[in-house]
């Protein structure tokens, strides 16, 4: 027996859940705010409701993938009853208050709240490539887990809904960290004669050696403790002021480098240059 399962937002990522599971025989209900892309499921089986509610009430299992979580809060709250005895699984990005706020909302309803958060893009959903953590009902997880299997790799978290979220959010400001160093990156080749397709390789190698630098940071990072042969601050204020310096005679202006330049810049000013690189977090938490 097939369980009753229902998508609430049919953007890039809704459609692919969609597709999903009615590739595997779900019965499956849709809804989107615009109905025209509820067209193609259809005809592919799936069930489509004018209100998000009739939506919410049809499946036992609710998939949401909106945009923001904003628009979640909007569209749950619009169907306010209609989440008793359902199961949320909440797709959509957000920070981890948004999803412990949307939790309690559910309790309050009588329905069960999973918080997912994504790393696949919507054409690896229902693939081993694509993974979702989750955070928030273990009852749910359990009970609900062979489908959420089907859309990729799931791992539970804890019970906290806004766990997920809370390494989501993390796990991306690194992302977009290395997405800013590598456009960096980039532009200063190119302005030295370089194709960006030539850096690449050289540019992945070498952050490959490098990455497992990260965990001996983490470590230092959480028992505080910063002392260094290796790299101190001071010789990595010296270095980045020296990529800065080639950046900007090369005409690439040194928007990305400047933020850690100054965290670097702080740790020594206040005595630190000795430490190791990694205590230039201490100043981003001082300054939060
Ligand atoms: N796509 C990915 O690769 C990916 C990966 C990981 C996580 N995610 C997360 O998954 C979520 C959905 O992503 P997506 O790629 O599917 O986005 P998308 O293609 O832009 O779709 C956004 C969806 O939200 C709906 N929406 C926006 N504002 C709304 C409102 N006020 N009321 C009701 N519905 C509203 C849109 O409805 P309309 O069609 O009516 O505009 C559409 O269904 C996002 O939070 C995203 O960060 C996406």
């Amino acid at each position: 027996m097939h369980t009753t399962i229902t998508v609430i937002g049919l953007g890039n990522l809704g459609r692919a859940l969609a597709h999903t599971l009615l590739r595997d025989g779900h019965p499956t209900t849709v809804w989107n705010r615009s109905p025209h892309k509820a067209e193609a499921l259809v005809a592919q089986g799936a069930t489509s409701t004018t209100t998000a509610a009739e939506a919410i009430a049809a499946g036992d299992l609710v998939l949401i993938a909106l945009l923001d979580p904003t628009a979640a809060r909007k569209v749950l709250t619009e169907a306010g009853d209609a989440v008793r005895g359902r199961t949320l699984v909440n797709l959509t990005s957000g920070g981890p208050d948004d999803a412990r706020e949307l939790a309690t909302w559910a309790a309050e309803h009588d329905g069960e709240y999973l918080h997912g958060a994504v790393y696949a893009v919507p054409q690896t959903i229902g693939t081993a490539e694509a993974s979702i953590n989750y955070s928030g009902s273990e009852a749910a997880h359990h009970r609900w887990q062979s489908q959420l299997d089907l859309l990729g790799r799931s791992t539970f978290l804890g019970t906290d809904a806004g766990r997920a979220s809370g390494y989501d959010v993390a796990i991306l400001a690194g992302m977009y960290g290395t997405i800013g160093g590598f456009l960096h990156a980039a532009a200063m080749a190119q302005a030295a004669g370089i194709s960006a397709a030539d850096l690449t390789p050289k540019l992945l190698s070498w952050l490959t050696d490098m990455f497992p630098a990260l965990s001996t940071f983490a470590r230092e990072i959480d028992d505080k403790e910063y002392s260094t042969e290796e790299s101190s601050l001071v010789m990595n204020q010296s270095g980045l002021a020296t990529i800065i310096a080639a950046s900007q005679a090369q005409g690439v202006p040194a928007t990305t480098l400047l933020p850690l330049k100054d965290l670097i810049d702080r740790e020594v000013t206040a005595g630190h240059g000795a430490a190791s690189l990694a205590r230039a977090v201490e100043s981003l938490k001082a300054a939060g």
